[in-house]
């Protein structure tokens, strides 16, 4: 899959993208990470890809003709792949909506800086619009990373672990159930005796238990968005009635 990323800050992604994981996924041709500098497309001397709004008030505004040559001379003039911006004024992005665009062989997203962009922008080159949550940062750059980042280690092979991503927070709509490791005890502390048990019925059973209960103590709204089995459904009736 390849990422092409539209932005006045390049520098600030490879040090995250060549200290993890996905620099070995792209070394074995999985992933394809391209870093475009929207100021690398302006022509004026001082290379200007800002200016004051019109109407006046506060703050700067993207200028519409870099992010625009950026955009087609990389993609064409008709881009065929999504074109995403990244701004806290889009859909909020979510585990579903990773698993949906991993499916495409390429994506594009423009990180956005100043109080906001050229609207002509928006209408006219950008198909979606992703937020990462309902705060406002300084630019779209970490909000990119993270798309990429959760996007990347859903593909097959990114990640080390043949059973990949399946049992992940939001993966199932439930939360993870708690993980242990050596040593079985530590100042004190043990570990649950089932998951020392060897028996692979149990220990599924216990997990699933612990994922409906973790989710139930701290997301309860998550519960309502998923298909609970019957045992899912009488375990958490045994809790509820304070079994
Ligand atoms: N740019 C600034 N804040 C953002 C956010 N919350 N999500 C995506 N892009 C942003």
């Amino acid at each position: 899959m390849r990422f092409d990323v539209f932005t006045l800050l390049p520098e600030t992604f490879s040090p995250y993208l060549q200290a993890s994981i996905l620099q070995k996924a792209s070394e074995r041709g999985l992933l394809e990470f391209c870093v475009h500098d929207i100021r690398a497309y302006t022509h004026d001397k001082h290379h200007t890809t800002d200016d004051t709004p019109y109407g006046g008030g506060g703050g700067m505004v993207m200028k519409p003709e870099p992010v625009f040559e950026a955009i087609e001379s990389v993609l064409g003039t008709s881009p065929t792949c999504p074109v995403i911006l990244m701004t806290p004024q889009g859909r909020v992005f979510n585990q579903k909506i990773a698993f949906e665009l991993a499916n495409q062989p390429q994506i594009a997203l423009l990180c956005g800086r100043y109080e906001g962009i050229d609207e002509r922008i928006r209408e006219h080159l950008v198909t979606d619009e992703i937020s990462i949550g309902d705060y406002v940062l300084t630019g779209g750059e970490l909000p990119a990373l993270i798309l990429i980042d959760a996007i990347s280690r859903l593909l097959p092979g990114v990640l080390g672990d043949p059973t990949g991503a399946e049992d992940d927070s939001h993966a199932s709509g439930l939360l993870e159930y708690p993980h242990y490791t050596r040593p079985p005890e530590f100042r004190g502390w043990g570990v649950p005796e089932t998951l020392l048990s060897g028996d692979h019925g149990k220990i599924a059973k216990w997990r699933r238990e612990q994922a409906l209960l973790r989710t139930l103590k701290r997301r309860p709204e998550m519960l309502s968005n998923i298909e609970l089995t019957k045992p899912d459904l009488k375990f958490l009736s045994e809790i509820k009635n304070g079994k």
